[in-house]
């Protein structure tokens, strides 16, 4: 974790973090210790539980324990656990947190309900995932944040790399791992194409699945429609498809009839928010029959004898079932650890009781720290040339709501090969000045 460690080189005598506590619920892997030795060594205490109930390595947290970190999670904890460990973590022996590190919202959702009077303390909270940071945003709207946020789950290295290129890189492996299956000409339903979905969306059809896709957003629709999915509703596929995989970081978007109408031996799996996007409960009726065939892996029978192979009993399958690379998660810690420092030292007043976005320029140096890695050099600008972009010589290189150049280009491209024809109808401009408007549009999504 590259990044990480240059933090720590670069922080050497200087303590940005001291007396911050920070109380962190997130996925405990290797590189979580990583991240809270780094928090450690610029100062912090920390005090960690698991934000998911399957994805603790038990080795890791025994020896984050071991290294004196007051640490509450093992894999596999049952739902009572997990509230259980989030209670220890954050209000127990006397240590009350000043910082919240949080992936999903469950452990600020709990403070809120049963420790509101800890927020006197807090400086700040950090959320890392979409739904943490939507119930981030529902709480500022009702005017309830009594804290200013940092959401990081949207700073463009985090999107682009947690949740396209890791999930890219992840899917295959914890379908392999639990099911052993060939993608090659298997149909496969992927529900949701944001970042997730699209990362999803091109691992399989790179190793030759025939891949649909379901969504809501037009424009999430139009791009999976360039990118050469069918875009179609889950009802319509539904009976033919061999992998049915959700991304949406929504709820029952997979319900029991859609799986009552499934095929026999579909492999059912989830790669979005925490357990809700599958309907899981609709399957525990007294007519079905569960059968684990190893872990992480049930059969759910349906009483004609048909099956479907659910894995992870609908959690996440990359972080239940396979390891997520080590480079990725450098980039995600990093990016979380800058917002712990830029909250805690904020001068009073920088942040209100707000959901804030991480600063442009912080983006750009997680990414920077990274560039080694690949022996990447950056061009410089010269004045000159910084002054007709009109942009500082050292950054922020793009406004905020910048995301992808190179979807830009290629509808600029594409955009250029159609002007280059000579059609004067009103028709025509109309239907440039829509595609321009798309571009645009899309620019701002990604
Ligand atoms: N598995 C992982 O390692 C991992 C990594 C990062 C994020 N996530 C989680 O994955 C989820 C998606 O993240 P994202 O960055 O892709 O979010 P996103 O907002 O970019 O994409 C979600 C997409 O789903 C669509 N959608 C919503 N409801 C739908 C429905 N009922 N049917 C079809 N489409 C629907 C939305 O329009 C959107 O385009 C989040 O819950 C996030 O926390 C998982």
């Amino acid at each position: 974790m590259p990044a990480l460690m240059a933090l720590r080189k670069r922080a050497q005598g200087e303590k940005p973090l001291a007396g911050a506590k920070i109380v962190g619920c997130t996925h405990i892997t290797a590189q979580t210790a990583v991240l809270m030795e780094t928090l450690s060594a610029l100062g912090a205490q920390c005090r960690w539980a698991a934000c998911n109930i399957y994805s603790t390595q038990n080795e890791v947290a025994a020896a984050v324990a071991e290294a004196g970190f007051s640490v509450f999670a093992w894999k596999g904890e049952s739902e009572d656990d997990f509230w259980w460990c989030i209670e220890q973590c954050v209000h127990h022996d006397g240590w009350l947190p000043n910082m919240i590190l949080d992936d999903g919202g469950d452990l600020t959702h709990w403070m809120y309900r049963r420790h509101p009077e800890l927020f006197k303390l807090i400086k700040g909270i950090v959320e890392e995932s979409v739904t943490g940071v939507h119930r981030l945003y529902q709480l500022s709207k009702a005017g309830k944040l009594c804290v200013p946020a940092m959401n990081v789950n949207d700073s463009v290295t985090k999107q682009k790399f947690d949740n396209l290129y890791s999930c890219r890189e992840s899917i295959l492996d914890g379908l392999k791992r639990t099911t052993d299956i060939m993608f090659g000409g298997k149909q496969v339903v992927v529900c949701g194409y944001g970042e997730v979905g699209k990362g999803s969306c091109a691992a399989l059809k790179g190793l030759g699945a025939i891949v649909y896709v379901t969504e809501i957003d037009p424009i999430c629709a139009l791009q999976a429609c360039m990118e050469g999915f069918r875009v179609v509703k889950l009802g319509e596929v539904i009976r033919h498809v061999d992998i049915i995989v959700t991304c949406t970081g929504n709820k029952n978007v997979v319900t029991r009839e859609h799986l009552d109408r499934v095929k026999n031996s579909a492999i059912v799996c989830n790669m979005g928010h925490s357990n809700t996007e599958i309907d899981v409960a609709s399957l525990r009726t007294p007519d079905l029959t569960w059968e684990r065939v190893r872990s992480q892996v049930d059969h759910v029978i349906w009483p004609d004898g048909k099956r479907i192979i659910l894995l992870a009993e609908g959690r996440l399958l990359n972080l239940s079932c396979s390891s997520v690379p080590s480079f990725v998660l450098s980039i995600t810690a990093t990016t979380q650890a800058l917002a712990l420092i830029e909250l805690y030292n904020a001068p009073e007043g920088r942040y209100k009781q707000d959901v804030y976005l991480l600063p442009k320029k912080m983006d750009e140096y997680v990414a920077s720290l990274h560039l080694p890695s690949f022996d990447g050099h950056l061009t410089e600008l010269s004045d000159e040339q910084a002054k007709y972009l009109g942009i500082n010589k050292n950054g922020p290189f793009k406004p905020n709501y910048y995301r992808s150049v190179i979807f830009c280009l290629w509808l600029g491209s594409t955009v250029n090969t159609f002007t280059a024809v000579n059609i004067d109808s009103f028709e025509a401009k109309l239907f440039y000045f829509v595609l321009n408007a798309m571009a645009f549009l899309v620019c701002v999504r990604l």
